[in-house]
């Protein structure tokens, strides 16, 4: 079920157009600096998108002139995630799966720096539950935090599904942005 779900969205987004990331995107973005959870943040960890992922560099980019400081994850040992934080796009090459990383100097920051989480993903339901890439990577990380660190996934509107099965592992985000809306979950 949960890869049927991975596989129909999987789908759909790869068919996108250059032109439709960068639309939508751009909205999701607009999205996200209206909200306080960005406005108060200090420190943001996002995802560094690839392919058809909701874009992120301009977020980075908006981030690093608003001085905000800009964590990115990279991928461990056993399927696990360390935040890494960035002072610039040169400090990224490609790493894992060709997902571009820091590569060089690894400053890993303590999670309780982190105030706001952009999570990625392949489907959501409104109430925060979460269809990833199938590796728990996610999972693993995000169980580490405190309600008080926001996690926000960034997706398109058909990524929205109306449930997605979950399991004990699962870790749910707290809010989900589309080029259509904010869902505030649970
Ligand atoms: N903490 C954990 N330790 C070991 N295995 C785990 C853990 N959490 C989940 N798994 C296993 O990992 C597999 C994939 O989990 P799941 O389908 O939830 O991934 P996902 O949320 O789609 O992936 P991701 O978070 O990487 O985007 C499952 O078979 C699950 O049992
Ligand atoms: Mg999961």
């Amino acid at each position: 079920m949960k890869e049927e779900i991975r596989k129909t969205i999987d789908q759909i987004r790869t068919a996108m157009s250059k032109n439709e990331v960068e639309v939508k995107s751009a909205k999701i973005e607009e999205r996200l600096y209206g909200t306080q959870h960005y406005q108060s943040a200090v420190t943001i960890m996002t995802y560094v998108s690839f392919h058809n992922e909701v874009g992120t560099r301009n977020i980075m980019s908006a981030c690093f002139d608003d001085g905000k400081n800009v964590v990115v994850p990279i991928c461990g040992p056993n399927y696990t995630l360390l935040p890494v934080k960035i002072k610039g796009f040169e400090d990224l090459e490609p790493g894992t799966m060709g997902i571009l990383e820091p590569t060089k100097k690894k400053v890993i920051v303590d999670i309780n720096r982190l105030d706001l989480i952009l999570v990625p993903g392949i489907a959501f339901d409104r109430m925060g539950n979460r269809v990833g890439y199938g590796l728990a990577y996610y999972d693993r990380f995000l169980k580490k935090f405190s309600p008080s660190t926001v996690k926000i996934a960034l997706a398109y509107d058909f990524q929205v599904v109306p449930s997605v099965p979950h399991e004990k592992h699962d870790q749910v985000v707290d809010l989900i942005i589309t080029e259509k809306e904010i869902i505030h979950c649970q």
